[in-house]
């Protein structure tokens, strides 16, 4: 059996520990330091409450813990199923000193994490990540959201869990889709801050694809450290920590144009990368060599290097004008200077710009 292994996200008073290991949903000793009051409410999905929430509730029987099991799927990130949510913990008459537990990927972790902000002005709130990008990124920052029509991720807030318990046997009934598009956000720690990385990367993604427990670990506590250590630095994104967001502008234009049900978040920021990265080659920062083993590191894990090509350049234009990045009408991107070193710009050519976005149509 694999050791435990434990990150802290410094945030002074809202410091918390990240724990990666095996059978982790079935260490209620690991949960009970972090549920303060005596209600608990474990919010998971349809694909993930047959596989798992037995395991977590078993462990719970000291306290009066409520499921609420939503619909499956990143379509169901909206207002509406997040009032699903308060209607449970109104109807079953959970207090203030509640904990929410949010068991499943970055869509459920995204909205019980709003929820936990939102009911009665803030309650507790622990993550149970069960995907890989969940493990590597949605369940450690603090960023917590719905979608809107019009834009994703619009309605949100920041808000720190108490912990983030990240099992990884759960891995073992994930899809490999699931699978691969959760290495593109373990990619992008790479490209924006981890040269090291990027390489070790390059010599053991097929171990990853086959889900080497030792690869996966380590590939989970590496990233989890390289997104602690930027959140540490800036947790509301005021600056530096807009890097985590490689590849996100042009990756969610893509989704927001397929109304958020073709390709899957991690895919759509695959492209995405790809795109930051030609875009900083034309500025003339990145070399074609590290384009190439960029888009060879997405193709090993057979993710898209392009975006959906239905998509024209006056689309993503318009889409990328929504972006959380826009600051006083100037859009900036993050865009890379090498492999391993990212940084956030307004200042790019707009006509490299278009010249990136015409080669997807
Ligand atoms: P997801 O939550 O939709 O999960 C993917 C699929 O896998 C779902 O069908 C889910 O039911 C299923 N699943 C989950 N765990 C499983 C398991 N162990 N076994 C079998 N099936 C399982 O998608 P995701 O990729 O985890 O997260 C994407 C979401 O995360 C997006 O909404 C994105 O915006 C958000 N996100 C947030 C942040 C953040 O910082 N908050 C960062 C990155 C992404
Ligand atoms: N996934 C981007 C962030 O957490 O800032």
């Amino acid at each position: 059996m694999e050791k435990i292994r434990e990150l802290t996200v410094d945030l002074g008073e809202r410091s918390y520990p990240i724990f990666i290991g095996e059978g982790l949903l079935q260490a209620p000793r690991l949960l009970e330091p972090f549920i303060h009051g005596q209600q608990v409410l474990v919010v998971t999905n349809e694909t993930i409450a047959p596989l798992y929430l037995h395991n977590v509730i078993e462990g719970l029987s000291a306290y009066q813990v409520e499921s609420i099991i939503l619909p499956d799927g990143e379509i169901y990130k909206n207002l509406d199923t997040l009032n699903k949510i308060f209607d449970t913990l109104l109807t079953k008459k959970h207090n203030r000193t509640t904990t929410l537990i949010a068991l499943g990927g970055g869509v459920i972790g995204d909205m019980t994490g709003f929820a936990a902000a939102c009911y009665q002005r803030g309650v507790h709130f622990i993550q149970m990540p069960t995907t890989l990008l969940a493990q590597v990124d949605s369940s450690v920052g603090g960023k917590t959201a719905v979608n809107h029509p019009m834009g994703k991720n619009m309605i949100g807030a920041f808000y720190q869990p108490q912990c983030v318990i990240a099992d990884t046997t759960t891995l073992r009934t994930l899809d490999d889709r699931q699978l691969r598009a959760g290495l593109a956000e373990v990619i992008k720690y790479g490209l924006i801050a981890d040269t090291e990385f990027f390489s070790w990367l390059e010599d053991n993604i097929q171990l990853l694809l086959e889900r080497d427990s030792t690869a996966l670990a380590y590939a989970i506590e590496r990233s989890c450290e390289n997104k602690a250590r930027v959140v540490s630095k800036d947790e509301r994104e005021g600056g530096i920590r807009a890097i985590l967001n490689l590849g996100h502008t042009f990756g969610h234009a893509i989704e927001t144009f397929q109304s958020y049900g073709d390709w899957l978040h991690g895919e759509a920021i695959a492209a995405g990368m790809v795109m930051a990265a030609e875009l900083s080659h034309l500025m003339g920062w990145v070399s074609e060599e590290d384009v190439c083993r960029t888009k060879k590191l997405f193709t090993l894990c057979d993710l898209p290097i392009a975006a959906p090509k239905t998509m024209s350049s006056e689309k993503f234009l318009t889409l990328m004008s929504v972006d959380k990045k826009v600051l006083d009408g100037s859009l900036r991107l993050v865009l890379l200077k090498s492999i391993g070193c990212a940084v956030v710009t307004a200042d790019f050519d707009q006509n490299l710009l278009v010249k990136v976005l015409l080669r997807s149509e």
